[in-house]
């Protein structure tokens, strides 16, 4: 199978890449090469197209280069003619929802939820497949140096909590109605595996590719403290600074019958835990 994966650059098209080049012929064009906005993908057996374009504080203040970025970027990956997946987000529901099953009708409350919201839609309506992923943690495999920080999603918790800890700085985990409180992460490369699957198994619709195991972003920073072995006094919990839009709160993702249509067992914050760490060594 010939699969191209957009946004091959990005933290979670790089984990795809990792993964996928193990399994099949994957191409991996970069932004220069392979301009979603304005350029048709060449037609291969599938895209899975990782690439947004990554500015939350731009989507408003450039409404046409974000509706290019998200919308006619995976209208052209339909356009070719490919299968196309297309990676989504839990953050298409409004975070009152939660656990959200796969067929919960989504709800976005800001305009990346809404960008990806519309997104699917476009994938849906071709018979494609939507994998939404959320609380990525994991390693950028494409610039593994690109700097680690916490923001109002999960991304990048683990790897903050442990840079800072490891080099004996305190760190602040955020705790706020305002932010995106609960979720249920996944590790990078298992959120790949998921995505092969569905390739590999032909599955479409929509996919919650996730963990088994909701956790709070406080308790998550704790249990990586601990299973890291760093020093539990450094860890504080505090309010984060103000946020320009409205954040979901608890994006908790039902994946049970996406663990049934792949016939996999998910894998739950301790493994989640173990892979982050192997896959840092
Ligand atoms: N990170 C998370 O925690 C998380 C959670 C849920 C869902 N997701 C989803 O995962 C996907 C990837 O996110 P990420 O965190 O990996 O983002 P990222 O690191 O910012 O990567 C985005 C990629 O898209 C490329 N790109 C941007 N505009 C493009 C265009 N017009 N044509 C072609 N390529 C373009 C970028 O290339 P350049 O850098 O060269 O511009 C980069 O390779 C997104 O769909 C996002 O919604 C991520």
């Amino acid at each position: 199978m010939r699969v191209l994966v957009t946004g091959a650059s990005g933290f979670v098209g790089s984990n795809l890449v990792h993964l996928l080049r193990e399994r099949c012929d994957v191409l991996a064009p970069s932004h220069a090469e392979l301009d979603l906005t304005t350029t048709v993908p060449p037609k291969v057996d599938a895209i899975v197209h990782a690439a947004i374009w990554n500015a939350l504080d731009g989507l408003l203040a450039n409404r046409r280069k974000a509706w290019a970025g998200y919308v006619e970027a995976t209208r052209n990956c339909v356009r070719s003619g490919a299968r196309v997946v297309l990676v989504s987000t839990d953050w298409v529901f409004d975070g009152t929802q939660g656990p959200a099953r796969e067929d919960e009708p989504p709800n976005p409350i800001n305009a990346y939820g809404f960008l990806k919201a519309a997104s699917e839609l476009v994938v849906l309506e071709a018979d494609g497949t939507v994998a939404r992923i959320a609380g990525v943690q994991g390693v950028h495999r494409a610039k593994p140096e690109t700097p680690r920080a916490q923001d109002a999603g999960f991304g990048y918790l683990v790897a903050s909590v442990v840079d800072a800890l490891s080099a004996g700085r305190p760190f602040t985990v955020w705790d706020s109605p305002d932010i995106n409180r609960i979720a249920t992460p996944v590790l990078a490369t298992d959120a790949a595996e998921l995505i092969w699957r569905a390739l590999e198994r032909r599955v479409t619709g929509i996919l919650h590719c996730v963990g088994s195991e909701h956790v709070d972003r406080v308790s998550l920073a704790r249990r990586a403290v601990e299973a890291y072995g760093l020093d539990m006094e450094l860890l504080e919990v505090g309010a984060p600074p103000p946020q320009r839009e409205r954040i979901p709160y608890d994006t908790r993702l039902d994946a049970t019958e996406t663990a049934r249509r792949l016939d996999v067992e998910l894998p739950d914050v301790n493994r989640l835990l173990e892979g982050l760490a192997w896959a840092s060594t």
